[in-house]
This record gives C-alpha cells, sequence and structure tokens, in this order.
C-alpha cells in the first residue's frame, strides 16, 4: 500500500494503536460510530453494548463522602470558583499524600468542555510538570482523544481523582480519595459536563462508589451526581493488555454515540 500517512498516522503507528484505533471511513468530522475492522472477539461473544440509559444495576446514590466529609470543608469548597478553588488545592494540606508531593495536579482543559475525563492521580511525570496525563499514559490518553476527534484543551477537560500523586504509584487508599473528593466535585459543578468519562478501575470506584470491575461496568451509562458517565479502561493498563485496546475502542465509539444522544435529548428540549 502507498497509502499517504498522516501525522496521525504516525502517531498511532508509534504508540502501536493500529490498526484498531483507526478512524474508518472519510466522514472526518462525523464521530466513529462502528468499530474499526480489527475489533476481534468481543464483537463475535457479546452484544452490542446497550444504548444509553438508565444504567441497568442498582446503583449506590448516597455516597459514603456525603455522609462523612466533614460538612464544613466540603460546603466551603463547594462554594469555590475557578481561581479559589485552584488556590486550595495547590497549598491543600487535607491528605497525607500532600507530605511527598512536588506540584499538585489540579486538572486541565476547557472549562466549557462537554467531556470530562477523569484519571485516578497524578505519576511522576505528573508530579514534576503539574498538569494530568503528560507520562506514557498520557500520551496514549491523546491518542484515545484524537482517535475520537478530540484534543486536550478543546471541549475536553482532564481531572484525577486525587491530585497529589500516591507514593510508588500506589492507588489512592479510600481517606485520601475522600478527602480530595469535594475539589473534583466543585471541578464538576463548575464545568457541568454533558458527559464524564470514568478511566479505570480506581476512577470508577471512587465516583461510583462500587467494588464492580471496569468489565461488568463498561457499555452503560451510569450516574454521577446527575451527570452521565461511562466507564472504561485506564490508558496505563491498555499499555499492557493488547485486547483491551480493542474493547476501550469500542467504548470510546459507545461514549461518542452517548454524547450524540446526550446532545439530542438537550435539543429536543430546547
Ligand atoms: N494516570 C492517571 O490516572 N492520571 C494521570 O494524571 C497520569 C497517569
Ligand atoms: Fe489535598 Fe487532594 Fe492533595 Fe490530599 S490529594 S493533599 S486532599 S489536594
Amino acid at each position: 500500500m502507498t497509502q499517504v500517512k498522516t501525522r496521525r498516522d504516525l502517531i498511532l503507528e508509534e504508540m502501536g494503536l493500529t490498526p484498531v484505533w483507526r478512524l474508518r471511513g472519510a466522514r472526518a468530522e462525523e464521530a466513529p460510530v462502528a468499530a474499526p475492522e480489527a475489533i476481534p472477539e468481543s464483537r463475535a461473544s457479546s452484544p452490542e453494548p446497550p444504548q444509553p440509559g438508565i444504567a441497568q444495576e442498582p446503583r449506590v446514590t448516597t455516597h459514603e463522602s456525603r455522609i462523612t466529609e466533614p460538612g464544613d470543608r466540603r460546603a466551603t469548597i463547594m462554594r469555590m470558583e475557578w481561581p479559589g478553588l485552584k488556590e486550595a488545592v495547590a497549598s491543600c494540606t487535607s491528605c497525607p499524600l500532600h507530605a511527598k508531593r512536588n506540584k499538585t495536579v489540579f486538572g486541565v482543559g476547557d472549562e466549557n468542555a462537554d467531556w470530562l475525563f477523569v484519571g485516578e492521580g497524578p505519576g511522576a511525570d505528573e508530579d514534576a510538570q503539574g498538569e494530568p496525563f503528560v507520562g506514557q499514559a498520557g500520551k496514549l490518553l491523546d491518542s484515545m482523544l484524537a482517535a475520537i476527534k478530540l484534543q486536550r484543551g478543546t471541549n475536553v477537560y482532564i481531572a484525577n481523582v486525587v491530585k497529589c500523586r500516591p507514593p510508588g504509584n500506589r492507588n489512592p487508599e479510600p481517606g485520601e480519595a475522600l478527602a480530595c473528593e469535594p475539589y473534583l466535585d466543585r471541578q464538576i459543578d463548575l464545568l457541568r459536563p454533558r458527559l464524564i468519562v470514568a478511566l479505570g478501575k480506581v476512577a470508577a470506584a471512587n465516583l461510583l462508589a462500587t467494588d464492580a470491575s471496569v468489565a461488568s461496568m463498561r457499555g452503560k451509562v451510569h450516574d454521577y451526581r446527575g451527570t452521565p458517565l461511562i466507564v472504561t479502561y485506564h490508558p496505563a493498563y491498555l499499555l499492557r493488555s493488547l485486547t483491551d485496546k480493542a474493547k476501550a475502542w469500542a467504548d470510546l465509539c459507545f461514549a461518542v454515540r452517548t454524547m450524540g444522544d446526550l446532545k439530542r435529548e438537550t435539543d429536543a428540549a430546547t
């Protein structure tokens, strides 16, 4: 094949993502609606993800933090505007993670975004730079965004469950996630995204207050305090799992379809 490669093709190739992430068809501005040719066993063995709607499994709606979070701190944070919120995070010492951090990682992107991607917490690169998803996993996240015609900073916001790096990249402890939760909650209130994409088990577990597996949460529209939320694999995990990369592609297609439905719902209501 002598087809000329675009810069994006080269990037995807570099990331080892082709052919899985290549968009099919020429309608560049149209979101992908079908998985590409390389979608493997998941197509054959499992049905289409259900259409967006209500999550099919019972959801815990009363999040633990609403009960145990000291009311004053949470209430204060929930009244903050962007500048105050950013300052509060930058100087926060509310959990043990503050002790070893270099930089807090507030979040980055378009403050009017339709899309919010939520990861787990900063790694070494993020801790050094103060920006989420700038290391290897971040490159993959950028490729995932590019595959659905999104770009960091435009109509997308990226944040984490915890704003300070858990030492050695361990998972955040429940108490740390709980202490940090009001910041993400306030970010979500200020952003009012149409759709949240939880990246990986830690994000999903904290946002949905569940211990369910990512596999069991994929393909459904969940609800986070009134905002639709879908779950997919964490890019750092995808770097190690080829088969689940294909599933993550299917999840992104589902996310795009869901976003389309949500926009149509809003349009119909206005
Ligand atoms: N992994 C995450 O969950 N978040 C980041 O910001 C970087 C890596
Ligand atoms: Fe504060 Fe969150 Fe950092 Fe803990 S992780 S110190 S709660 S900003």
